[in-house]
C-alpha cells in the first residue's frame, strides 16, 4: 500500500525515452513511478505492487493495448487506466473507455494534457474513497427526531433543537427550500412538552390575504358571504399547541400587525364574531428570504419581525453539506415505500458520487425526488448512474430541475424565479457580481439587495471544488460525451 496521498503510477510504454520522460514528470509532482516495456512487464509489476494508476500505450511489443487494458481490469477492476495513443488510433482510444479505461491522451502529448488526465483520476479516487469512508459511516447513528445528518453544524442545530423543546420560545426557521425546515419545527413540537397539543402548520403563501385571515382566526356563521357554519381557525386548533408559520415573508403588513396583537394579546376574535378567546401557543416561523431585507424596505413591520425573530436558526443548504447525501439516501430508501416495493436497497458508488456532485437547489426535497424517480428505473435492487435523471450538472434551469409549481400565487411564483434566474447568472460568472450585475443589466447594488433579499450567498457560487467543476469530469470521459460508461459498480 502507498502511504496516503501517494499514488503510485505505472508507465507501460514500449519506447523507454517515452518512460523516462513521464517517469520525471509524474515525479516532480510527488507520485511513484515505475516504467516497463511491455504487456508481461506490467503485469508482472501490477502483481508485486498496488498501483493505483496506469498509463499504458496502445502500441506495445507482445500484445496490443486494447487487450493489456482488458486483462488489467479483469485482475484489477480498482486500478485506473489511462491510454496513451496516437491520432490515428483515436478509435482505439474510444474501445479502450468501453471497456473501462477512464481517460486517454494522444501522443504527442503535451504536460498540461498529462497532469490533468492524471489529476481527473486521483480526484476521483479520492470521492470513490470517500464514499467508501462515508458508507461505513452509515453504521453509526447520525439522527435526532428523523432527520440525519453528519454535518457538524446540523449537530448544533439538533442540539438547539432538543434545548428549544423544553420552553416555549419563538423559533424563526431561515434556509432555502427543503432544506428541512418544517422537519425541525415539528421536532421542536413532538420533542417538547406541546407534544399533547396540536402541531398546526399554515403556509402563508398559500393563501390571498382575506383567506389567510379566516384560516388563521376562524370565522362565525354568516361573517361574509359563503361563511355557512362556524369555522375554527387555525390559530384556535394549534392552542396548547404550536402553530407554523410557513413562508411568513409573504403574510400582508396589515396581517402582520393582526399576528402581532394575537402574540402580545394571546387572545383572538373570530371574523365576524364577538367573542375573545383566549389562546395559548407557541409559534414557530419559516422562510426562506431574509427578512432583515424585508424590513429594510419596508415589506414588514419591524415590531413584527422582533416579535417572531426570537431565537433564528439558519438551516445549511444541501450543497454545503454533501457529506449527508450517503446518508440522506439510505435513509430514504429505508423509509420509502416504492423502494420497499419495488425491492431497491442500494445505490452504486458511481451514481452515490453523482448525486454527490450535484448542485441540489432544491435541497433534501430534491433528493427525495430525484430518488424516487431513479427507483421506477431502476433494476436488480440497485440505483445505477444509469437510472438517475440526466441533467446539465451546473443546473442551467433550477426551475425545471425542480418542477415548476403553478400552484403557487403569482408573487410567490415571481419571487422564485427572480431566485432561480440570479442563481443561474451568479453560478454563470462565479459569484462575479460586477459581471453578473452587467449580465442582468442592473447596478450591483441592486444585485447585492436581491441576493440578500433571496439568502444567496456570493460565496456559494465562488466555492466550488474541483470535484464539482463540471470541467473536471470526475467519470474521466471529459472529452467523448458519445461513449456510453461501461457499467461496473
Ligand atoms: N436532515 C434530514 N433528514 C431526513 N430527511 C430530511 C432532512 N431534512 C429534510 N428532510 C426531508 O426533506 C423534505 C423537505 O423537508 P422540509 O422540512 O419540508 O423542508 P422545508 O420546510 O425547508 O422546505 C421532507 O421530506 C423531509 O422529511
Ligand atoms: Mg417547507
Amino acid at each position: 500500500m502507498t502511504s496516503p496521498g501517494e499514488t503510485r503510477i505505472l508507465v507501460v510504454d514500449e519506447d523507454p525515452q517515452v518512460g523516462r520522460q513521464l517517469g520525471e514528470l509524474f515525479r516532480a509532482q510527488g507520485h511513484v513511478v515505475d516504467c516497463v516495456l511491455d504487456g508481461r512487464g506490467a503485469i508482472a509489476a501490477l502483481e508485486q505492487k498496488d498501483y493505483s494508476l496506469a498509463f499504458v500505450d496502445f502500441r506495445i511489443r507482445d500484445t496490443n493495448g486494447l487487450h493489456l487494458v482488458r486483462d488489467m481490469k479483469e485482475r484489477w477492476p480498482d486500478l485506473d487506466v489511462v491510454m496513451v495513443t496516437g491520432h490515428a488510433t483515436i478509435q482505439g482510444a474510444v474501445e479502450a473507455i468501453r471497456i473501462g479505461a477512464s481517460d486517454y491522451v494522444t501522443k504527442p502529448f503535451e504536460v498540461e494534457e498529462i497532469l490533468l488526465a492524471t489529476e481527473k483520476v486521483i480526484e476521483k479516487r479520492r470521492l470513490v474513497d470517500e464514499i467508501a469512508w462515508l458508507r461505513g459511516q452509515l453504521a453509526e447513528r447520525y439522527s435526532f427526531a428523523n432527520m440525519v445528518s453528519r454535518n457538524p453544524r446540523m449537530h448544533e442545530i439538533f442540539s438547539q433543537i432538543e434545548a428549544l423543546a423544553q420552553n416555549d420560545a419563538t423559533v424563526l426557521l431561515t434556509g432555502e427550500s427543503g432544506t428541512g425546515k418544517e422537519l425541525c419545527a415539528r421536532a421542536i413540537h413532538f420533542q417538547g412538552r406541546r407534544r399533547g397539543g396540536k402541531f398546526v402548520a399554515i403556509n402563508c403563501a398559500a393563501f390571498p390575504d382575506t383567506l389567510l385571515e379566516s384560516e388563521l382566526f376562524g370565522y362565525q356563521r354568516g361573517a361574509f358571504t359563503g361563511a355557512i357554519a362556524d369555522r375554527v381557525g387555525k390559530i384556535e386548533l394549534a392552542s396548547g399547541g404550536t402553530l407554523f408559520l410557513d413562508e411568513i415573508e409573504s403574510i400582508s403588513l396589515g396581517m402582520q400587525l393582526k399576528l402581532l396583537r394575537v402574540l402580545e394579546e394571546h387572545e383572538i376574535e373570530r371574523l365576524g364574531g364577538n367573542k375573545r378567546i383566549r389562546v395559548n401557543m407557541r409559534v414557530i416561523a419559516a422562510t426562506n428570504v431574509s427578512l432583515d431585507e424585508l424590513v429594510a424596505r419596508g415589506a414588514m413591520r419591524e415590531d413584527f419581525y422582533y416579535r417572531v425573530n426570537v431565537v433564528p436558526i439558519d438551516l445549511p443548504p444541501l450543497r454545503d453539506r454533501i457529506e449527508d447525501v450517503p446518508l440522506l439516501v439510505n435513509e430514504f430508501l429505508r423509509n420509502s415505500e416504492m423502494a420497499k416495493d419495488r425491492g431497491v436497497d442500494r445505490v452504486s458508488n458511481r451514481a452515490l458520487q453523482q448525486l454527490m456532485s450535484w448542485d441540489w437547489p432544491g435541497n433534501v426535497r430534491e433528493l427525495g425526488n430525484v430518488l424516487e424517480r431513479s427507483i421506477l428505473r431502476s433494476q436488480g435492487g440497485v440505483i445505477r448512474e444509469v437510472d438517475l435523471p440526466g441533467r446539465d450538472r451546473r443546473g442551467p434551469e433550477p426551475a425545471r430541475a425542480r418542477g415548476t409549481d403553478y400552484e403557487v400565487p403569482l408573487k410567490e411564483f415571481l419571487r422564485r424565479a427572480e431566485r432561480d434566474y440570479l442563481a443561474h447568472v451568479l453560478r454563470k460568472h462565479r459569484g462575479g457580481i460586477g459581471a453578473s450585475a452587467k449580465h442582468a443589466l442592473v447596478d450591483a447594488a441592486t444585485l447585492h439587495r436581491k441576493m440578500k433579499a433571496h439568502g444567496i450567498r456570493r460565496e456559494e457560487f465562488r466555492a466550488r471544488g474541483r470535484a464539482r467543476d463540471p470541467e473536471v469530469e470526475v467519470g474521466g470521459v471529459g472529452r467523448l460525451p458519445a461513449v456510453p460508461l461501461p457499467t461496473r459498480h
